[in-house]
């Protein structure tokens, strides 16, 4: 996993602009942009341009692919996905019995919760937003802070948290070895190991079903594959600008993120309002001052699905989000209208959603641990990131 370097951000930002220079070979080109300058209409770009605009976005994003991604050392197949799914609809995974995967990553709402920090265990109020679980097999490292490096071990996170589901693995392993059709299919799912129903076990099932959860053919996934059309005006000038002011200097690749970490706050941090100073992010895993305040370029595809927006979850518009992006990465105070077409092209980033059918779950037994709604937990939220320390 790569620490921040700053240096890669001007590096990425050459790369972009010796690649593309927007507008240039169209007459239509807005005036070399200053403060304060305030476009009206969105240029359409000549050919030539559109020519540019492809090329530069073709080399700083890639496609979803329609194929389910391999997971490295967890081989998907049916078995595994199948149980997965079972297990990320199964509340009994939570000591309350009230509370699953999809409580707070609902695939009905782009996965996840639209709220400003998820509520879990208890009624508890998390620490921090819940960020969508849709293709995230294509990120380099998981959570906000990127505590964990796949997804196997980031599904240790939730089941533990005394402020998410607030079980333990032996309550976990328990209850599905309490159950006949349960074991049959960790068996099934798992034929090579001596004892199929373990925390490892649950965890890479869940992870092989989250490895199918991706949303191909956008449609900035079909301009990129050719498909120049099927973006508006607006889109391309607002993704031209995406790459020109410098956001995809962070937000690149697959995911348009999710590779790297940045202060929040490379030129000017946000007020307590967005960035709560309690929550010092990256610090809290690595301990080393230079990473305080330093979070994970946040994926953003479905972005238009996943309000509101930050860790913090503060921000509810995403032309808002947008210009907090610009002051606070960039040093700049984008225009109106340039705030609009950066959101309007990130609104072509919805992908089709993935169409999961209700698992039907065997029935507990009568030694199947009994769930316990009503069990307080009286962890303050603060405290709650550090329970939900780096696995193992
Ligand atoms: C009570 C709400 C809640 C529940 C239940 C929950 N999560 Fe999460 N999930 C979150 C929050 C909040 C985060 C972000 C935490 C952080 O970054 O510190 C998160 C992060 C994630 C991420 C990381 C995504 C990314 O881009 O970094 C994945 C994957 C994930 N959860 C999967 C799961 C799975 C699998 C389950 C079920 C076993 C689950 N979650 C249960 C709230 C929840
Ligand atoms: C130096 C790296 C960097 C640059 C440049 C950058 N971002 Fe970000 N972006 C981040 C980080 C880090 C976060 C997560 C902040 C947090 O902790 O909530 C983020 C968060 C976001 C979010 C919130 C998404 C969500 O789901 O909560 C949006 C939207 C966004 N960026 C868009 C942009 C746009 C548009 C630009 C250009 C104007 C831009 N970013 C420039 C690093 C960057």
């Amino acid at each position: 996993m790569r620490n921040i370097v700053l240096a890669s951000v001007a590096a990425g930002l050459a790369v972009l602009a010796a690649g593309f220079v927007p507008g240039e070979p169209s007459a239509q080109a807005p005036p070399a942009g200053g403060p304060g300058r305030q476009p009206a209409s969105p240029p359409a770009p000549g050919a030539q341009g559109e020519d540019a605009l492809h090329k530069a976005a073709s080399a700083t994003f890639k496609p979803i692919p329609s194929m389910v991604p391999e997971v490295k050392g967890n081989p998907v197949t049916r078995e595994k996905v199948e149980l997965g799914r079972m297990l990320w609809f199964d509340t009994r995974l939570s000591a309350s019995g009230v509370l699953n995967c999809n409580s707070c990553h609902s695939l009905a709402a782009g996965g996840s919760d639209n709220l400003e920090t998820s509520i879990g265990h208890g009624w508890q109020k998390g620490p921090r937003n819940a960020p969508t679980v849709l293709n995230s097999v294509f990120n380099a490292a998981q959570f906000w802070d990127g505590r964990a490096g796949d997804l196997r071990s980031q599904a240790q996170g939730p089941i533990q948290a005394a402020v998410e589901m607030a079980a333990t693995p032996e309550h976990v392993t328990k209850v599905l070895s309490s159950i006949p059709e349960y074991r049959d299919r960790f068996k099934a799912a798992f034929p090579g190991e001596r004892e199929p129903v373990t925390f490892d076990t649950v965890t890479r099932a869940i992870e092989a079903f989250e490895a199918t959860l991706i949303t191909p053919a956008s449609r900035f996934d079909q301009y990129l594959e050719g498909n120049r059309a099927v973006l508006t005006a607006e889109e391309k000038r607002g993704l031209g600008l995406f790459m020109e002011a410098g956001c995809a200097a962070c937000h690149n690749g697959v995911n348009l993120g999710g590779q790297d970490y940045f202060p929040f706050g490379v030129v000017e941090r946000p007020g307590a309002d967005i960035l709560p100073p309690g929550d010092k992010g990256r610090f809290q895993v690595t301990k080393t001052a230079s990473d305080e305040y330093v979070f994970r370029a946040v994926p953003l595809r479905n972005v238009a699905l996943t309000a509101p927006y930050f860790h913090s979850g503060k921000v509810w518009s995403l032309e808002q989000a947008v210009g907090v992006m610009g002051v606070a990465q960039l040093g700049k105070e984008l225009a109106p209208a340039e705030t609009a077409a950066i959101a309007a092209f990130l609104r072509t980033l919805t992908g089709e959603q993935p169409r999961v059918e209700l698992p039907q779950l065997p029935p507990s037994t009568a030694t199947t641990p009994r769930p316990q709604p009503l069990v307080k937990n009286s962890l303050e939220p603060a405290a709650a990131v550090q329970r939900q320390a780096p696995p193992r």
